[in-house]
């Protein structure tokens, strides 16, 4: 399996436990009907189809990535929901935007712009750009999570030890880190800054999908091992999160676990100052 393929299959698995949660967060946006928005990082674009339903059938979604693979990915996909008139895609990167000054009502993105950690200003800037006087900027990330009910210690050892966020965040300097987001707001001068966090759970008994989510998940935060890791949690991981293994943490008829995403948004002023 290319990385590409294995980047879709993640998205593809982890969607009914992201779906719920991401769906309220758009809710609460009270996205204009018939609005122009962009979708920046739109992946295989499984947020675009939730956006296209919010804005209604006279509102237009762009997708822009930087993957072909992913864009044509999700280019199928949209057709395939028979929506291809309301949602384009746009190869494109997210640091210098093809689209002109003022052109979005509002901008979404969902672990990309500044996630986990990045030079948020510059990129905040660009967006503040291309969306028009009064329209919002919305950037929203996966935070953190609970799920191995009971075994607290050894859930923040792998997340130490062998999180796949660890490449991504050593070394940073903690202002660059996502939670940092309301600062760069308002650096870049935009208005009404906020930030609120969103929790999505779930609890067993799981059904099908849920145990492929949770277990694709398993494998994305913790199965590269790091050399640091102890041999005991290793053990540990591979008992609770194989599910080939007797004591397979998804077995328990009360299992219960929760994530959560936050999300920084703000509005350009009425009248930019550039
Ligand atoms: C973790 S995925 C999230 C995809 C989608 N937003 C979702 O939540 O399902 C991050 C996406 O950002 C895209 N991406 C990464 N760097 C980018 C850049 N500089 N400009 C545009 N897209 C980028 C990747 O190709 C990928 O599709």
């Amino acid at each position: 399996m290319t990385d590409i393929q294995r980047i879709i299959q993640r998205l593809l698995e982890t969607n009914p436990l992201r779906e719920p949660v991401l769906r309220s967060i758009i809710q609460t946006l009270n996205l204009p009907l018939a609005s122009l928005g962009l979708d920046v990082g739109s992946g295989i674009g499984l947020q675009a189809l939730l956006l296209a339903e919010a804005a209604g059938t006279e509102g237009h979604i762009t997708g822009l990535d930087i993957s072909p693979e992913l864009l044509t990915y999700a280019e199928t996909l949209v057709a395939k929901a028979g929506l291809s008139d309301r949602i384009s895609f746009r190869e494109g990167d997210m640091h210098g935007l093809p689209f002109a000054n003022d052109t979005f009502d509002w901008v979404w993105s969902a672990d990309c712009v500044g996630y986990p950690a990045g030079e948020l200003c510059p990129i905040l800037a660009e967006l503040a750009r291309i969306v028009k006087p009064g329209g919002s900027i919305t950037i929203l990330g996966w935070t953190s999570q609970q799920l191995l009910p009971g075994h607290p210690l050894l859930e923040a050892r792998l997340n130490s030890d062998c999180s796949s966020y660890t490449p991504f965040l050593r070394g940073k300097s903690p202002e660059l880190h996502f939670l940092r987001g309301l600062h760069w707001f308002r650096e870049v001068g935009l208005e009404q800054v906020r930030a609120q966090t969103f929790v999505g759970d779930v609890q067993g008994p799981l059904n099908n999908s849920q145990r492929t989510a949770l277990t694709s998940l398993f494998e994305m935060l913790w199965e590269q091992p790091q050399p640091q890791v102890l041999d005991e949690d290793w053990q540990a991981y591979q008992r609770l999160c194989h599910p080939q293994s007797a004591d397979f943490v998804l077995n328990l008829p009360d299992y219960y676990a929760f994530f959560t995403y936050t999300v920084f948004s703000g509005k350009k002023p009425q009248e930019q100052t550039r």
